[in-house]
C-alpha cells in the first residue's frame, strides 16, 4: 500500500473521509499520518480517535520563512516514508521547490469546479456569480493556488436560496465522495502527471508500465 499523509489545518471532514476509505481492506493506500501546522485543529482530535498518527508542525514560528517550514515538514515525511501528499483544507501556500519535490504526488482538494473560484470564499464567488452548477474539484498541486491538472469533479444543482453555507454543505458530500476516488486512482497509479496534464490510464495500461 501507497503511504499517504494528510496535511489539515482545521476541521477535517475529508481528512475523516480518506481515513475511513482507507480502513477498507482493498483500499490501495494507508494513511500513515496527519499532519497540522495549528495546534488548535479539530482534526487532530478525530485523527487521533481513528487512531492514526498525528503530528504538530507549527507554520507561525517561521512567519514568512515557508522554506524553512517545509524543511521540517519534509523531514517528518521522509521519517515516515511518505509517497503521496493529500492536502484536506490545508491553508498554507508552499514554496515552488517544494510542490516540484512532490510532483505528481501530491493532491488537493476545493470546493468550486474550478479553473473557476479559485482561492477564499469559493461558494460566496459563486452565489454571487449566479452560476447554477458548482461543486467540488481534486487536483495535483502545482506552484499557483488552486489550479493544476484536475483528477476528477462532482457538481451539485445551486439552488436559488442557497447560503454560503447551505451551499458549502451540499458541497461538501461531493467532496467526501471524490476524495477518496482520487487518491484510489492515483495510489493505483490509474491517473499521472504528464507535464500539465493528468493523464489516465485505463487498468491494463497501468499493469503494463
Ligand atoms: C473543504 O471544503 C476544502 O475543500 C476547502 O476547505 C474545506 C476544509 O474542510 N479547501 C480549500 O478551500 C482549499 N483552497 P475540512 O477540514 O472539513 O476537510
Amino acid at each position: 500500500k501507497r503511504r499517504v499523509a494528510i496535511l489539515i489545518s482545521g476541521r477535517g471532514s475529508n481528512m475523516a473521509a480518506l481515513i475511513r476509505a482507507a480502513a477498507e481492506p482493498d483500499f490501495p493506500a494507508e494513511i500513515a499520518v496527519v499532519i497540522s501546522n495549528r495546534v488548535d485543529a479539530a482534526g487532530l482530535q478525530k485523527a487521533a480517535a481513528s487512531g492514526i498518527a498525528v503530528e504538530i508542525i507549527e507554520s507561525k514560528p517561521f512567519g514568512k520563512d515557508r522554506a524553512g517550514f517545509e524543511a521540517k515538514l519534509q523531514q517528518a515525511l521522509d521519517a515516515r516514508g511518505i509517497e503521496i501528499i493529500c492536502l484536506a483544507g490545508f491553508m498554507r501556500l508552499f514554496t515552488a521547490a517544494f510542490v516540484q519535490r512532490w510532483y505528481g504526488r501530491m493532491l488537493n482538494i476545493h470546493p468550486s469546479l474550478l479553473p473557476s473560484f479559485p482561492g477564499l470564499d469559493p461558494h460566496g464567488q459563486a452565489l454571487r456569480a449566479g452560476v447554477k452548477l458548482s461543486g467540488a474539484t481534486v487536483h495535483f498541486v502545482i506552484p499557483e493556488t488552486d489550479a493544476g491538472p484536475i483528477v476528477m469533479q462532482g457538481a451539485v444543482v445551486v439552488k436559488d436560496d442557497d447560503t454560503p453555507e447551505t451551499l458549502s454543505e451540499r458541497i461538501l458530500g461531493v467532496e467526501h465522495r471524490i476524495y477518496p476516488d482520487a487518491l484510489q486512482l492515483l495510489a493505483k497509479g490509474l491517473v499521472r502527471l504528464e507535464g500539465d496534464l493528468c493523464r489516465t490510464s485505463t487498468v491494463e495500461q497501468a499493469e503494463q508500465s
